[in-house]
C-alpha cells in the first residue's frame, strides 16, 4: 500500500469540493443494488464507502485483499467488497444484521428466485382461504393489531413452507420490512414506543399486499446486483457462485477476533458511537421482526434467549453491561490511554453523573475491541472508520479524538481524516429513560472518517 499516495488521494477528493463526502443531490445517496433491501438503523452511504474502497484498492499492489467489517450491520461494506471481487468477512452481534448480511451476499439463480416468488404468491392465496392458528409471543397484541397478526401469520406460514433456506432468508428480509411498517411502534425512533391509541385504531395497512410489492422491489434490486457481478466477472462459470470467499459471523467481534487465526489487509467499518441504550438501539429495533422469524433460518449460533427481553441484544452489544458501576482495572486503564476521554468523563460527572458509567463502560469495551483487532491486522493494513460523535447532556463526546489516542497504544497511526455532513440520525440526545428519548432528534451533524495504517 502506498501510504503517501493514499493520503494525497483522500486529501485531493476532500479539497475538490466542500461537500464531496456529503453525497447529497443528483441521487448520489441512492441505495443501489441490494443496499435498499430492508431498513436497519444508521446504515452507511453505499456510494461513499464504494469510493473509499476504490481509493484503497487503487493504492494497493495486491488486488485480492481480505476485507473485514467487524460491525457489519446491514452489510453495506460486504456488498461493496463483493462488487470489487474481494474475500469478505462480516461480524455482528445482532441476528437481524446477520440475516441481512447473509441475504445480500448470497447468490441465487434468478430463474429459481422468480419461480419461488411465484410459488409464494400462490401459497399466500391458499392460506388466505384456510383456517390458521395465529403466531404468538409475549406482548404480540400490544405491538400488532388483530388484522396485522392475521396477515403476518399467513406470510410467516407461507415462508416456512418454502424448502430452500436461501430463498426463505430472502423472504424473511422482505418480511422484516413489512413488520416494521405494520407494527404499533412509532417510526420516529429506533426504540420501541407504542403509537397513540387513535393511530392504532385507525390501522388501515394491508400487510400481504405490502409484502408482495416489497418482494417484487427486492427481486428487481437483486437482479441488478446479480447482473453487475456477472458482467464484471465476479461469478464462477456456473453463474450461481461468487468467486471470492464469504464469511458472516453472528457473535461478539471481540471474542471472534481473539480466537480467529485469520489476519486482514483492509478493514472498513462504522462502529457503534456509544452503548445501544443511549445512542442507537439496534437491538430494540430488531426484536419485533426477530420474534416473527424462524430463528433456525438465521444462524446456528442464534440463541433465542436474547429475544426474551426488549434489551436482550442491546445488553450483549459494546458497552451493554454498564449496570455494573465498579471502576475496574480495565475501566481505569482506558481513561489512562485517552486524555480526551478522561477530561470528558470528568465533565460529564459534574453535569450528568448517571451517564458517566455508561460512557466509560462503552470505551472500556471499545478498547478491548481495538486491542483484539490490532492483532489481526497484517503490517501496513489499512483501516477506515466512519465515526459519529454522540452527545451526552448536550456535550459532544469526541470519539474522533478518543479513537486516535486509543489507537496510538496499538501501533495504529492516523494516515488522514475528513468529515461529512449528516442529517437525520434518530438518536436520543439526553438520557434514554426520560420522555425526551421518545422524540426524534438530529443530534449529529458530522461524521468523521479516519484512515489508519498498522505500523510494521
Ligand atoms: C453503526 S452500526 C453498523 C451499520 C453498518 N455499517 C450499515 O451500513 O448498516 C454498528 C453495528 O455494530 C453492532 N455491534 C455492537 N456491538 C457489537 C459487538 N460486540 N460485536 C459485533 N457487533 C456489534 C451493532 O449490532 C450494529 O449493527
Amino acid at each position: 500500500m502506498n501510504l503517501e499516495n493514499l493520503k494525497s488521494k483522500f486529501n485531493q477528493l476532500t479539497l475538490e469540493s466542500e461537500d464531496h463526502w456529503d453525497y447529497r443531490g443528483n441521487n448520489k445517496s441512492e441505495r443501489d443494488y441490494v443496499h435498499g433491501f430492508c431498513t436497519y438503523p444508521a446504515m452507511m452511504v453505499p456510494k461513499m464507502q464504494r469510493e473509499i474502497l476504490q481509493v484503497c484498492l487503487e493504492q494497493s499492489k495486491n488486488k485480492h485483499l481480505k476485507l473485514l467489517d467487524p460491525f457489519a450491520g446491514s452489510g453495506t461494506i460486504l456488498v461493496e467488497g463483493m462488487l470489487q471481487g474481494l474475500d469478505i468477512v462480516g461480524i455482528d452481534i445482532n441476528p437481524l444484521a446477520v440475516l441481512l448480511c447473509k441475504v445480500k451476499t448470497t447468490i441465487i439463480d434468478p430463474k429459481v428466485l422468480k419461480q419461488h416468488t411465484n410459488n409464494i404468491a400462490c401459497e399466500i392465496n391458499r392460506l388466505k382461504m384456510s383456517q390458521i392458528e395465529h403466531h404468538s409471543f409475549d406482548g404480540i397484541e400490544k405491538w400488532f393489531t388483530h388484522q396485522a397478526i392475521t396477515d403476518l401469520t399467513i406470510l410467516r406460514n407461507a415462508i416456512i413452507k418454502d424448502g430452500d433456506i436461501n430463498i426463505r432468508r430472502f423472504f424473511w428480509a422482505t418480511f422484516c420490512e413489512v413488520i416494521r411498517i405494520v407494527s404499533n411502534s412509532r417510526d420516529c425512533t429506533y426504540k420501541l414506543h407504542i403509537k397513540e391509541k387513535s393511530d392504532i385504531d385507525g390501522y388501515d395497512k394491508d400487510a400481504i399486499n405490502l409484502f408482495l410489492k416489497t418482494l417484487s422491489f427486492n427481486v428487481d434490486k437483486y437482479l441488478t446486483f446479480y447482473n453487475k457481478l456477472k458482467s464484471t466477472g465476479k461469478l464462477k462459470k456456473d453463474g450461481v457462485s461468487y468467486k471470492g470467499k464469504i464469511k458472516i459471523v453472528l457473535g461478539d467481534s471481540i471474542s471472534y477476533l481473539n480466537h480467529t487465526k485469520q489476519k486482514f489487509d483492509l478493514i472498513l467499518t462504522s462502529p457503534p458511537y456509544g452503548d445501544n441504550h443511549t445512542t442507537v438501539s439496534y437491538g430494540q429495533y430488531s426484536i419485533m421482526p426477530l420474534r416473527w422469524i424462524q430463528c433456525s433460518d438465521i444462524d446456528d449460533a442464534f440463541d433465542e434467549r436474547m429475544l426474551y427481553t426488549l434489551n436482550g441484544i442491546d445488553n450483549l452489544s459494546l458497552g451493554g453491561k454498564s449496570t455494573n458501576r465498579t471502576m475496574t482495572k480495565k475501566r481505569k486503564s482506558v481513561l489512562e490511554k485517552s486524555a480526551t476521554l478522561k477530561n470528558q468523563s470528568e465533565e460529564i460527572m459534574v453535569i450528568a453523573k448517571k451517564q458517566v458509567n455508561k460512557l466509560i463502560a462503552f470505551y472500556s469495551d471499545y478498547d478491548s475491541f481495538l486491542s483484539a483487532i490490532s492483532k489481526k491486522m497484517n503490517s501496513n493494513a489499512i483501516s477506515v472508520w466512519t465515526l459519529g460523535n454522540r452527545k451526552i447532556a448536550k456535550q459532544e463526546i469526541l470519539m474522533n479524538k478518543i479513537m486516535i489516542e486509543l489507537c496510538d497504544h496499538y501501533k495504529l497511526s492516523l494516515v488522514t481524516s475528513f468529515t461529512r455532513k449528516i442529517l437525520n440520525k434518530r438518536m436520543p440526545e439526553i438520557c434514554a429513560y426520560t420522555a425526551e428519548s421518545t422524540k426524534s432528534q438530529s443530534t449529529m451533524t458530522r461524521e468523521h472518517i479516519l484512515v489508519f495504517t498498522k505500523d510494521i
